[in-house]
């Protein structure tokens, strides 16, 4: 067996994963001597792989679809953000030998707006379309920068009623359904956290929701424009975000928790943006 520290991204499916090339790149900049794999988990395997990876010294791995779940009820230690967000999609083994588990994705989602593109989040109205694991993911570190107001809009209402008062506590946060949405003041940013997006879906929404250079920001990403993206662009958004710097940056952070090093992420976004042909 190797001497070098082992990772991996555990996930089904996980061929596409881009976490394995951005890992290298981050050890390749900071000169970190470590391997990171992918591999292919099925949910009900999950116990099992985790629990010999990390009595085989494995010292850190990414969860991804559909085991963030299974990975926070596995953790026994977790941060305030992953505990919150019901999901774990970072677990890294502590100096006493025990494993903690964090959620990575909020955080990696404010590091891209307010970082790469200078969007600041205090003082403004912003709405969360869909009421899923992506949006309670990160809905604490979205209320930790002050927005005015977070709305959650869903289809199902109940569920983002639901989620919107289990963060009460944490920030000016409510939830509602899309018809609702007719009578609302126009948002300074929208997020789509709808499972919607990538298959060419999206909810009904009335017009004159974003204000004017507003910003759409759609957590998904592909190598084409999502269906959200050509939403906000066809409404004048000032821009029209999809998720590669999200999942760039919750890497950065997942990095920076196992080797104590923060990698620059920049010029990964831009190699993976060029490679996509943006
Ligand atoms: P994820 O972990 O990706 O968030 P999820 O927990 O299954 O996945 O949540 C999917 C979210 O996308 C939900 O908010 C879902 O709305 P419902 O709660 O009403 O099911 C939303 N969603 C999925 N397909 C949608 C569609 N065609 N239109 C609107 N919302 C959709």
């Amino acid at each position: 067996m190797t001497s070098l520290d082992r990772y991996a991204v555990f996930g089904q499916p996980i061929k596409h994963s881009k976490s394995p090339r951005i890992h290298q790149l981050f050890a390749q900049q900071t000169g970190q001597d470590l391997l990171y794999s992918a591999q292919e988990v099925p949910a009900e395997q999950f116990v099992m792989t985790t629990e010999a990876f990390f009595a085989q010294g494995g010292k850190g791995l990414n969860c991804t679809l559909p085991l963030k779940e299974l990975a926070w009820a596995w953790a026994t230690h977790k941060t305030e953000r992953a505990e919150l967000a019901k999901a774990v999609n970072t677990l890294a083994v502590q100096v006493d030998g025990s494993v903690l588990g964090d959620n990575t994705d909020g955080c990696g989602l404010v590091q891209d707006l307010l970082v790469n593109h200078g969007i600041a989040l205090a003082g403004k109205r912003i709405l969360l379309l869909g009421a899923g694991g992506a949006s309670r993911g990160i809905l604490l570190p979205l209320l930790e920068q002050s927005p005015v107001c977070l709305v959650i809009a869903n289809r199902t209402v109940h569920k983002a009623i639901e989620l919107a008062a289990e963060f009460s506590h944490k920030g000016a946060i409510s939830g509602c359904g899309f018809a609702d949405l007719i009578d609302s003041a126009p948002f300074d940013i929208i997020l789509n956290a709808t499972s919607a997006s990538l298959s060419g879906q999206l909810p009904a929404l009335p017009e004159g929701l974003l204000v004017e250079q507003g910003v759409c920001y759609d957590l998904a990403y592909s190598n084409e424009p999502t269906a959200f993206v050509h939403w906000g662009r066809a409404r004048h958004a000032i821009k029209s975000l999809d998720g590669l710097g999200m999942l760039v940056e919750q890497a950065a952070e997942a990095f920076f928790i196992w080797r104590g090093v923060r990698p620059e992420t920049q010029s990964v976004i831009a190699l993976l943006n060029s490679e996509r042909g943006l």
